[in-house]
């Protein structure tokens, strides 16, 4: 999940400019998306999960493991790996988009907190797009009880690292 997760942290810390929606609003009167969803925050947000993607290929060909836990080969080779790598990424911000348009739809503005879903969009994005990419790997890497352990940990990891960006000033809102 490390190439899903990161994204958003880097989309927090290099985040900002121009927004996708290029300010534009809806006939509903409320923005797109948002200013909180920004082509730079996509770009370094996707290329850090890449890049992570891409090293935990490198130290899983290498053979390194952590407490005897091997690191993700992400596909039998590199450009199959790629493409998984690249969907978890990429898949984590449009599903964190996908929200953001849903949120400014229910007339709630950048920053107000959705509970669960706030926490779970990028994983279901994630999920979608790395499914669509490689049907085969999904369903053979993410067994029942992976889905299961990821939708309750994500959650308290998300909560964790936004409480820690909230303080360090990255992050306007601890959620
Ligand atoms: N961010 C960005 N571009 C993205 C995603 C995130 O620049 N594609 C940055 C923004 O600075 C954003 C921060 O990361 O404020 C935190 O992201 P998130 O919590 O998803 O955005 P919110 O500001 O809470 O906006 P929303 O209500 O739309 O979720
Ligand atoms: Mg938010």
């Amino acid at each position: 999940m490390l190439p899903a997760y990161l994204p958003n942290s880097f989309a927090a810390v290099f985040g900002g400019g121009r927004p996708i929606d290029g300010g534009r609003t809806l006939k509903d009167g409320r923005r797109i998306l948002g200013d909180g969803k920004t082509y730079r925050g996509l770009f370094y947000g996707i290329f850090f999960g890449v890049l992570a993607g891409s090293l935990q290929t490198w130290l899983n060909l290498r053979g390194f493991e952590v407490l005897g836990i091997e690191m993700p080969a992400f596909g039998p080779d590199y450009l199959s790996a790629f493409k998984v790598i690249f969907a978890l990424a990429c898949g984590s911000l449009f599903g964190d988009m996908f929200k953001s348009f849903f949120k400014r739809r229910m007339g709630m503005n950048r920053g107000a907190s959705l509970p669960l879903v706030d926490q779970l969009d990028f994983v279901l994005g994630a999920w979608v797009f790395t499914y669509l990419m490689s049907p085969a790997w999904f369903v053979n890497n993410f067994t029942t009880w992976i889905i299961v352990t990821v939708l309750l940990i994500t959650p308290l990891i998300h909560l964790a690292t936004n409480i820690i960006g909230y303080f360090a000033g990255i992050k306007k809102e601890p959620w």
